[in-house]
Formats: C-alpha cells, sequence, structure tokens
C-alpha cells in the first residue's frame, strides 16, 4: 500500500462507495436488480470522478514542478511522460532527489573556484607589496637627502634595482602562468638534442651552483645524445626551473644529478638532489601556484612559489605531467617524460 497508483486509489474509493450505495439501496428494500444497477453506476462514476480529480489536481501540478525543475537540470533528453498506472509522485520524487544531490556538488565546486579565486588575488598583491614597498622606501629616502651622500646613493639604487628585478621576474612568472593556463599557449614543436639543451641549461645556472659549492652533472651512463620531439624553450624553462630549486634548497656543496632512461616511446628525465628534502604532507600541494615549504628560506632565496606550477604547466601543454619522490634530509628527485622525436 504504500506506492499506491491514483488508479488504485480510484478503484478503492468506488469500490467502497458502491458498497455503501449497494447497503443503503438493500436496506430501502429495493429490487435485486436495481441494487446492482445502483451500485454499478455510482462506482463507474465515482471511479470516473475520483481518476479525473486526481489527474487534474495532482498530476498536473506536478508536471508543472518538474517542467521548472528540468528547465534548470542539465540531463538533458526530450520531456519525460509519467504514467498515471505507475507511481507519479514516487518518480518525481526520486527526480528531485537526484536533482537537488546534483546542486548541492555544483555549488560546492563553485564555492571551490571562489575560494581558489579569492586566493590567488590575495597572494598576487601579497606579493607585489613587498618589492613595491622596498623601492618606494629607497627612493624616498633619496630624496629625502640620501642622494648627497655618493656611498648611500649607490647602495640604495642596487637595492632599489633588485626589488623591481623581482617584481619584473613575478609579473613575468604571472603572465606565464596566464598564458598556459588560458589554454591559448603556441607550441613550437621540433626535434632536438635534450644532451645539449642540458649543458646549455647547466651553463646558465653555473653562477648560481658555484656560489653554494653545489656540482650538477649528467649521471654516468646517461651521456648520449637524446633527441626529442618538444617546445624547446618551453623545456628549458622546465630544467631551468627545476635545476635552480635544486640549488636554492640544496646543500652546500652538494650534488645534482640528470639521469635521462630510455622508456620505449619516451625518454624518462629525472633530476635529483641531495638537499633538504620535502615532508610527505607538502608533496600533494607542492605544484600550486604560490605554495611554497619553508616560506621563510624560499622567500629569501628570492622565490615566489611559481616556479613549479609552471613547469606541471609546461609538461601538461606537451601531454605529459611531472612527479616527485623526497625524504626531509636526504633529498628530493622530480621526473618527466618527453616524447622521442619521430624519424
Ligand atoms: N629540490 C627541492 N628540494 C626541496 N624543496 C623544494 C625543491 N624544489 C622545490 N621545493 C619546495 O617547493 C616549493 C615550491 O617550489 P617552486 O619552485 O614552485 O617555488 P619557489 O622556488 O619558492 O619560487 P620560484 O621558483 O617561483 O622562484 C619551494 O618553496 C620549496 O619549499
Ligand atoms: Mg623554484
Amino acid at each position: 500500500m504504500k506506492n499506491i497508483t491514483p488508479l488504485q486509489v480510484a478503484i478503492l474509493v468506488a469500490l467502497a462507495t458502491a458498497m455503501l450505495v449497494a447497503g443503503s439501496a438493500h436496506a430501502l428494500a429495493l429490487a435485486q436488480s436495481r441494487v446492482i444497477m445502483l451500485s454499478l453506476i455510482t462506482g463507474i462514476s465515482v471511479l470516473a470522478m475520483v481518476y479525473y480529480a486526481i489527474n487534474y489536481f495532482i498530476y498536473r501540478k506536478i508536471k508543472l514542478i518538474y517542467k521548472t525543475i528540468r528547465s534548470t537540470k542539465t540531463l538533458g533528453g526530450g520531456e519525460e511522460v509519467y504514467s498515471m498506472n505507475e507511481d507519479p509522485i514516487g518518480q518525481v520524487y526520486d527526480e528531485v532527489q537526484q536533482w537537488s544531490k546534483e546542486q548541492t556538488s555544483k555549488k560546492e565546486e563553485a564555492d571551490q573556484l571562489e575560494k581558489y579565486r579569492k586566493e590567488f588575488l590575495g597572494n598576487v598583491s601579497h606579493e607585489l607589496k613587498t618589492p613595491i614597498f622596498n623601492i618606494q622606501g629607497y627612493i624616498h629616502t633619496l630624496l629625502d637627502g640620501a642622494m648627497e651622500d655618493p656611498e648611500t646613493n649607490l647602495n640604495f639604487l642596487k637595492k632599489a634595482a633588485r626589488s623591481a628585478d623581482r617584481m619584473e621576474a613575478l609579473v613575468k612568472d604571472l603572465l606565464t602562468i596566464s598564458e598556459l593556463e588560458s589554454g591559448s599557449v603556441k607550441m613550437d614543436w621540433e626535434n632536438f638534442d635534450l644532451q645539449e639543451l642540458l649543458q646549455d641549461v647547466f651553463d646558465s645556472v653555473d653562477h648560481k651552483a658555484r656560489q653554494r659549492g653545489i656540482q650538477i652533472q649528467v649521471k654516468a651512463g646517461c651521456r648520449a645524445p637524446f633527441m626529442v620531439r618538444a617546445d624547446r624553450k618551453k623545456i628549458r624553462q622546465v630544467l631551468v626551473n627545476l635545476l635552480s630549486n635544486s640549488i636554492h634548497y640544496g646543500n652546500d656543496h652538494g650534488l645534482t644529478q640528470v639521469g635521462v632512461y630510455d622508456m620505449d616511446r619516451h625518454f624518462l628525465i629525472e633530476i635529483s638532489d641531495n638537499g633538504l628534502g620535502i615532508e610527505a604532507e607538502h608533496l600533494p600541494r607542492l605544484f600550486e601556484r604560490f605554495y611554497r615549504v619553508d616560506k621563510g628560506r624560499s622567500r629569501s632565496e628570492g622565490g615566489t612559489g611559481l616556479g613549479l606550477a609552471i613547469v606541471k604547466h609546461m609538461l601538461e601543454v606537451h601531454g605529459h605531467t611531472i612527479h616527485v619522490r623526497s625524504s626531509a634530509g636526504v633529498g628530493s628527485t622530480f621526473g618527466f617524460t618527453l616524447d622521442k622525436a619521430n624519424g
């Protein structure tokens, strides 16, 4: 009796009324044939009336409510037809439940995006604030008289220039990320030797590595030419970011090694250092924009926390991904794959 259909309701009411009429007619001592006739006519009329009433007042209203929901629903497909011989209220109840679940998950998704957007705006403003304040401070001090002192003025100008460089680097990184995220990034595919690119990148980070006494080398056994097909400029940026990190977060007199491994259709490239390492709890968020493990150290190294986010995006536009293994105090290994050059 739980999911009783409108037709069943009408039959039950009609039966009950017909029985009542039959009882009354019998009590009035009417002829048998008349009693049957009267209850039959009453039964059929009540059945028709109740069925019509339910259809008119309930089914049509349900359809109206359902249509309103359907217009904001993304299920698509044609209009649902409910049969009066089934349980239309039950069906609509299930649909509304499902619709409400969909709405909740959509709202959660929107809330999450909104949270990211706010966080991102906050981070950008915060990162820009420091260099702007510094530049402002140096310039005002110079204007307030420090300009007359030849030693101070040069020192302050150099500091202001460093802050301006930092600001430029941040804005460049943000533009790179925004271009990569907009999906409109242009790929400049070419075949090139990864080994040769590695030497080029080693040369460009050599100065920083020397300052920390860190040695950078290609692992023994990985020194052959490796022809890959990729966007050279973007892969150069990936290697610069990963090698810079291995220097920034490496120990003095440490070692950074690059390994290249043949994986059938791909090459696997791994960059390992024996530096600070990263605690496991940080690894899932490491590639997020502005995420830094040790905020103090990272900022003093001039880092903004965008380097790995850029690496991740640059590899994703190549159809590849980045992964990391790390133990705090032991070191880190960042790895990614690239397509082999065809032909
Ligand atoms: N090789 C590594 N060893 C230890 N920690 C690392 C290493 N690479 C990255 N990290 C950690 O991950 C964080 C994010 O790195 P990412 O390169 O994205 O930012 P950053 O180096 O702080 O700034 P940026 O690269 O934008 O100048 C760093 O702040 C650092 O804490
Ligand atoms: Mg970095």
